[in-house]
């Protein structure tokens, strides 16, 4: 039997309107899952929701077998450090610190090493020993998705990774995470404006009207 490693049952949540409602969604080891949609559609928040980030108003959040929004605080403290990979819209790095003593806070913390094979892969090992603050936008993006594979995760959640990059530096990034789930059998969760992207995952989905449509 395969277990799901994400499975989200009769989501629903507002802010000042309704965003989404009776949203269902499943991910299995090795998957990946795109959504497209509008500014404003809801896109983040559903990450959000399914990432351990946010609670929705109705629904229940399965991750890894578990309850997620019933575990304890330091339960789901755990699954960020050691499980879970969130790629942001907008990424947080240490600007004082050099890429490599960025990268090195989030492997130790999960006791994880990088491998340079990755770091070569996003065509950023020449760029370790320097400040974030000297890098370019899409270099820091590159760094902060490296920092994030370092620490393992079974699963990656990815606010337009590719947002601030090229097609070609694009395409590379996709590659990695491809590649990522392909050998660890971790699930991949993306939300990208680009339908390349979308098209290059083994599901594509539109938040739209309230709903998510799988796209054919
Ligand atoms: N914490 C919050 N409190 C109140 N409203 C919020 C909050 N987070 C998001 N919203 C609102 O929910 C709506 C959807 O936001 P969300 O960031 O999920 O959209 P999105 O689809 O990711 O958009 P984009 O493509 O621009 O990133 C927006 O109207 C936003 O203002
Ligand atoms: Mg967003």
């Amino acid at each position: 039997m395969s277990q799901m490693l994400l499975e989200a049952t009769h989501i629903t949540h507002s802010f000042d309107y309704t965003l989404f409602t009776d949203i269902d969604f499943t991910l299995a080891p090795s998957q990946s899952a795109a959504i497209v949609g509008r500014s404003g559609s809801g896109k983040s928040t559903l990450l959000h929701i399914f990432s351990t980030f946010m609670k929705p108003n109705e629904g229940k959040v399965t991750l890894f077998g578990d309850d997620l929004y019933g575990l304890s605080d330091d339960a789901i403290e755990a699954l960020r450090r050691y499980d879970v990979g969130i790629i942001f819209q907008f990424h947080y790095l240490f600007k004082g610190m050099s890429s490599m003593e960025n990268i090195k806070v989030a492997s130790m913390l999960s006791g994880e090493t990088i491998e340079d094979d990755i770091l070569e892969k996003l065509e950023i090992k020449e760029l370790m020993n320097q400040r974030i603050g000297e890098l370019s936008g899409g270099q820091q993006q590159r760094v902060s998705i490296a920092r994030v594979l370092s620490k393992k995760p079974r699963i990656i959640f990815a606010d337009e990774p590719t947002g601030n990059l090229d097609k070609e530096t694009a395409k590379l990034v996709m590659d990695v995470l491809l590649d990522y789930i392909k050998e660890t059998g971790a699930g991949l969760l993306l939300v990208t404006h680009d339908e390349t992207m979308a098209g290059r995952c083994d599901r594509a989905y539109r938040l739209e009207d309230k709903m998510l449509k799988e796209i054919t």
